[in-house]
């Protein structure tokens, strides 16, 4: 994938998917909601934050504290300009790639839209990492696009006879059930399905997106 595609389509400054949280951080605070999961200070890192609208919802409504990380350096120059007075003391945003992550011990590692945007080497260096990043009982809460996505499936040139690959303007990679699974083996999966919603644009109408929502703990 591409880092430059990334940062160019950050330049002109606008919020590509508009300034309201994604649909996969909502769905992740309904299922914390509904699993009664406490998260007020607890530490957690945002890997591929983009410009922070994720980071910023779970900064202010989970009270957690948070990394977010992006190479992207325009993003993440976005992502701190939506700093507040309340929340700035617990967040920090940082332009990396999760390849020079060294640290562990997050309670919570949040990736959203980001699986489908690696390459092959990418994912598998994501799952090799993910344990590490968390501390004995955390979670991983993964928001990816499906094989079944409405928008890109069937779209581009595919790569791989296993699975849903495509090359439409940047390297898409649309997951199974069976894929996830075996990619995350090394974690406790706790919930894994699909979730159906319309995605806005800042320009044009907004995206029919099918994506799977993953919550694996690390194992003790
Ligand atoms: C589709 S965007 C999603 C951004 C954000 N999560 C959101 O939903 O608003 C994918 C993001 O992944 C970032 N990214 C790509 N490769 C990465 C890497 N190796 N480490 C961390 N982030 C990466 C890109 O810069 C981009 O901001």
């Amino acid at each position: 994938m591409s880092l430059s595609y990334w940062d160019g389509a950050y330049r002109t400054g606008r919020k590509i998917w508009g300034g309201q949280p994604s649909e996969i951080a909502r769905v992740m605070g309904m299922f914390f909601e509904k699993e009664k999961i406490p998260t007020s200070g607890k530490r957690m890192l945002e890997i591929g934050c983009g410009y922070g609208r994720d980071a910023l919802y779970f900064a202010d409504r989970w009270k957690v504290i948070l990394v977010g990380i992006d190479p992207s350096g325009q993003a993440i120059e976005m992502a701190r300009a939506g700093l507040t007075a309340k929340n700035r003391r617990r967040v920090e945003f940082r332009t990396e790639r999760f390849q020079d992550v060294t640290e562990g011990s997050f309670d919570l590692v949040y990736a959203a839209n980001l699986y489908q945007v690696l390459s092959p080497e990418e994912r598998n260096q994501f799952c090799r990492a993910a344990p590490a990043w968390l501390a004995p009982g955390g979670l991983l809460l993964l928001g990816g696009l499906s094989s079944r996505d409405p928008e890109h499936a069937g779209n581009g040139n595919e790569i791989s006879t296993s699975t849903v690959s495509g090359e439409e303007k940047f390297h898409l990679h649309l997951s199974t059930r069976k894929e996830l699974e075996a990619d995350f083996r090394s974690l406790g999966i706790r919930a894994l399905f699909e979730h159906e919603f319309l995605e806005p644009r800042a320009e044009g109408e907004p995206h029919h997106h099918i994506a799977w929502i993953l919550i694996g703990a690390r194992k003790t």
